[in-house]
């Protein structure tokens, strides 16, 4: 099996994290997000990815690292972005002989891909979509189907939830399993997005959808992309990490002070120092190489590798960016710090207005 991972996207709502950094490489929990997806589509039997992108395809490169033992990784580099279906179209034309999967590269789960690829083989489908429950339609694809999950519409962010019937709202999940017939329906001249242009087009011609068992989360926003941080080190969803709520992940070679607290869930990376009197937790993620210093608090907040925190900070429902620092007494709440930014001491920044 083929997976095509669309990965194009610039992350702007998690500015300035993706200045450098395309948002499918940076860490949850410690391991990039990509890592993750890599070893969900090795547990599923997929053998070959193919990476669709155009933002900072190098530095996706370095992010993906060493894929799984019997995955073989591809990057595809569109020169100008040609939309969800023609991006899919560009990866996957020349590369695929049967159904395939594609999925949307900036989804955090724990579903079972191999589940959907066995519903769309059982239905003879020529495209299957993976669904989720949501509260708010607004955001996503809704999807409306009849008892035996054949899609009666497909309606993407629709104003409101009229006429979608009562919540929960099944969306769209960003996983499709696809007949490489689809891909005939997709012109190759210009933009053109599955969601708007095909899937209506399939509607009522093979096109089925299969409800998703598992975690699930878009990790679009700062506050999102810390919610998953928490989830994974807190179990929440199911990944290598070996979260859970009393999880204490302290790589063996950092440094924790006998005098810091430190309250589950916690993951402390390799390399990291935490001075006295320090608290970090719950739902902290400490990068590798990372320094927090006397008396800081870091508590529902990133530090990404090589971060560095003076002390008596406070780091709250925030990020703080590659090798970036904050002075002693600063805080930084609701706000992200992007590579190697500086915050001085005695400083208090809030970044409340953020895109949610
Ligand atoms: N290569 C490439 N080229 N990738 C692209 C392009 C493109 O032109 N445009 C978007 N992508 C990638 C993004 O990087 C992301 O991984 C994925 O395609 C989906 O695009 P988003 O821009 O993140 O869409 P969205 O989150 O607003 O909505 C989509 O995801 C929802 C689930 O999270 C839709 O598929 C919705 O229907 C769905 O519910
Ligand atoms: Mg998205």
């Amino acid at each position: 099996m083929i997976a095509v991972v669309l990965v194009g996207g610039e992350g702007t709502r998690l500015r300035p994290l993706t200045l450098d950094e395309p948002k499918p490489v940076l860490p949850i929990g410690g391991v990039p997000f990509l890592s993750l997806l890599l070893d969900r589509l090795a547990a599923a039997g997929v053998t070959r990815v193919i990476f669709s992108c155009g933002y900072l395809p190098e530095r996706l490169r370095v992010g993906i690292g060493t894929p799984p033992p019997g995955v073989e990784v591809e990057v595809v580099v569109e020169d100008e972005p040609l939309g969800t279906a023609g991006a899919i179209r560009f990866a996957a034309a020349g590369r695929v002989d049967g159904p395939f999967l594609a999925l949307n590269g900036d989804v955090l789960g724990d579903a079972d891909f191999g589940a959907l690829v066995r519903a769309h083989a059982a239905a003879g489908a020529t495209a299957s979509i993976g669904l989720t429950p949501v509260d708010d339609p607004t955001r996503f694809g809704v999807v409306v189907c009849d008892q035996d999950g054949n899609v009666e519409r497909f309606v993407e962010k629709p104003p409101n939830a009229d006429g979608l019937g009562p919540a929960p709202w099944w969306v769209n999940a960003g996983a499709y399993v696809l007949d490489p017939s689809v891909l005939d329906l997709v012109p190759a001249d210009r933009m053109v997005s599955i969601e708007r242009e095909v899937f209506p087009l399939l509607v009522g011609n093979g096109l089925i959808a299969c409800q998703a068992e598992g975690y699930w989360r878009d990790i679009g926003t700062l506050e999102s992309y810390l919610a998953a941080n928490a989830d994974a080190i807190g179990g929440q969803l199911h990944t290598r990490l070996g979260g859970s709520p009393t999880a204490l992940l302290v790589d063996p070679t950092a440094t924790v002070a006998a005098a810091a607290q430190l309250i589950a869930p916690v993951s402390i990376g390799a390399g990291a120092e935490i001075a006295e009197g320090a608290t970090i937790g719950p739902d902290a993620v400490i990068g590798a190489a990372s320094r927090v210093g006397a008396n800081s608090v870091v508590r529902n907040a990133v530090l990404l590798d090589g971060a560095e925190v003076a002390a008596e900070a406070t780091i709250e429902r925030s990020v703080v960016g590659r090798g970036a620092t904050v002075g002693e007494r600063s805080s930084l709440l609701d706000s992200a710090l992007g590579t190697g930014e500086i915050v001085g001491s005695d400083q208090a920044l809030n970044d409340e207005r953020r895109p949610h």
